[in-house]
């Protein structure tokens, strides 16, 4: 991370007007609107707030937010193209009141985000760097813990899913050796299946290829 969160964001916004189609859920963040103020971006009364990193291509997110409209989403997306797909859906559905997304990575989230702020956070299938050599790309590791920690309220729960197997176990012994959060699924280290789930484009790929599929949950303690 060589540059500052202004420039992050500006190189991220660059173009964007050339790019993304004009949708009412999508925020574009700049340095003058932060921290964000979620109880000013959702126009409702929500008091719920759960935050996902990572949504794809949107369809599970999307689904979330039509299913619980009591609930706010916000998903966020670092890939151009991820942002593109999800807003085409965005614009052949009615507007969703309860859901926005952006565009912008894991890098300052303490930075744009208040602390103490989110119900839940979700992470379906991040990529997984399988190369040793890219394993520090991950997202998940103890900095990131200790991000997740701050950004929690009381209570708070991380919900993390993955079909690669070794970086699932990776994350399971961060969690593990960590004294910030439990094990909601003990004595068991992951579940491969969750009742009602929404299930993500990965994830039913990669069922359909064979894979365990990891599910963790993890309360804020
Ligand atoms: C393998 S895809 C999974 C997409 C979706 N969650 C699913 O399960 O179908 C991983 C997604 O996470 C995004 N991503 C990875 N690391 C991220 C990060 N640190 N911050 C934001 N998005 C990230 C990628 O751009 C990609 O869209």
């Amino acid at each position: 991370m060589w540059f500052t969160l202004e420039d992050y964001l500006n190189k991220i916004n660059e173009n964007s007007k050339l790019y993304y189609e004009f949708n009412e859920s999508f925020l574009e963040v700049s340095v003058d609107i932060l921290p964000l103020d979620f109880n000013k971006l959702f126009k409702n009364d929500n008091k719920v707030l759960k935050f996902e990193i990572g949504f794809g291509n949107g369809d599970s997110l999307i689904k979330l937010a039509k299913q619980n409209p009591d609930i706010n989403y916000f998903g966020i997306d670092r890939k151009m193209d991820r942002i593109r797909k999800t807003l085409s859906k965005l614009n052949q559905n009615d507007k969703i009141p309860n859901l926005i997304i952006s565009r912008f990575g894991t890098d300052y989230l303490l930075e744009m985000i208040p602390v103490g702020i989110f119900d839940e956070k979700i992470m379906n299938f991040p990529d997984p760097w399988p190369k040793a050599k890219h394993h520090k790309n991950r997202t998940v590791n103890e900095e990131f813990l200790s991000v997740l920690h701050k950004l929690l309220k009381e209570d708070g729960i991380f919900r993390f899913s993955s079909d690669h197997e070794e970086y699932s176990f990776e994350v399971i012994d961060l969690f593990k050796n960590s004294k910030l959060f439990s094990n909601l699924y003990q004595p068991d280290k992951f579940r491969s299946e969750v009742s009602n789930r929404i299930e993500t484009q990965f994830e039913k790929h990669k069922k359909r290829e064979g894979f365990t599929i990891h599910h963790m949950k993890y309360l804020k303690v």
